[in-house]
């Protein structure tokens, strides 16, 4: 019976199409999306809004999309079970946004690590839409009444103001959104790059040496790691002063899902040139089913474009019973 039943939690979460997703993406919160739907109701969207926040070419953006869309389902995330879409496709999220934009303080989006950083790297182009970017987040969060959100570290903050604008509004209008938990991923929460390893592993291309992209054949991926930086010891062993076998051994735990310690253990007696080969080897291993899911998903772009629609469907369903209320809330004319 309906009532005898535990209601399901709902999860959330989003990837922005902008440059080549990589090792640590997949690594981090999207390796465990797919298993999440045996627990929870999912939806899983591709963050396209968000990407125009970034200079990016229209015809980049395209097919970064249809690419992200495709490689969600490749890792696993079932369309039957999760509710895949692209965010554009559901016009409810920049409506969200912009009533949000009206309960979210100047104070407190100024004070985003994110924006301050991506500030800096992109000085032309600091434009409103980066300042709005984590309110826009929070409209894909709060739509939903997404109960818990996966994200890796560097989203926890834009997930605390999602909470804090949940609550405000709940506070002002009644309870209207529920406020959010985030979960990072035990292991693999921030893959740093191979070549620069205090640097997270960057999705642009530019960073083609330092980052593993999940699509990389297992050529170019072994060649990566055979060339990543470590340091003048020969101790595989992760400690602060030594970043690069630091981060080798945190990507060789979280792709064969042991820990840290274990594999310190397993490649004691090892030169850092094993331990590379290795880790390398692993990590094509892990990336292995995900090519060859995608490439397959890429011979019908028809298919995968009703794939698309489908799940736009579903969460423009979701998405007009909150907006419904919302509009009623804050004293918008009934549509
Ligand atoms: N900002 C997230 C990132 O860069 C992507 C994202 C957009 C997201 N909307 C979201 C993540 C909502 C979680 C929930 O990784």
């Amino acid at each position: 019976m309906a009532e005898q039943q535990e209601k399901r939690k709902r999860v959330f979460s989003a990837v922005k199409p902008t440059g080549n997703p990589t090792l640590g993406n997949y690594l981090g919160p999207m390796q465990h999306w797919g298993g999440m739907s045996d627990e929870y109701d999912c939806l899983f969207a591709v963050a396209d809004l968000h990407a125009l926040t970034v200079a990016i070419e229209p015809k980049e953006l395209k097919e970064n999309s249809l690419r992200l869309f495709a490689l969600l389902v490749a890792v696993g995330v079932d369309p039957e079970k999760a509710i895949v879409f692209v965010q554009s496709h559901v016009p409810a999220h920049s409506e969200l946004g912009w009533i949000l934009n009206n309960y979210t303080m100047f104070g407190e989006a100024r004070r985003m690590t994110q924006f301050k950083e991506k500030s800096e790297k992109a000085p032309e182009n600091v434009n409103v839409g980066l300042f709005d970017y984590p309110v826009l987040m929070a409209a894909d969060i709060l739509l939903y009444k997404a109960d818990i959100v996966p994200v890796g570290d560097d989203q926890i903050q834009h997930v605390e103001l999602c909470r804090n604008i949940a609550e405000r509004f709940n506070g002002r209008f009644g309870n209207t959104f529920t406020v959010p938990e985030w979960q990072t991923p035990k292991s693999g929460a921030r893959i740093y790059s191979l070549s620069e390893p205090t640097a997270k592993m960057g999705k642009s291309d530019g960073d083609a040496s330092g980052s593993v992209f999940i699509l990389d054949p297992p050529e170019t991926i072994m060649k990566k790691f055979k060339r990543a930086v470590t340091d003048s010891e020969m101790r595989v062993k992760a400690s602060e002063d030594k970043p690069g076998i630091t981060n080798l051994l945190n990507i060789y735990a979280a792709a064969t899902k042991t820990t840290v310690e274990q594999a310190e253990r397993e490649f004691c007696a090892c030169d850092y040139a094993t331990f590379k080969t290795r880790v390398g080897e692993a990590a094509v291993e892990v990336l292995r089913p995900v090519r060859e899911k995608y490439e397959s998903l890429r011979r019908d772009d028809g298919a995968l474009a009703s794939l698309m629609n489908a799940g736009a469907e579903r969460a423009k369903r979701l998405a007009a019973r909150t907006m419904e209320k919302v509009r009623k809330r804050v004293g918008l004319l009934p549509l």
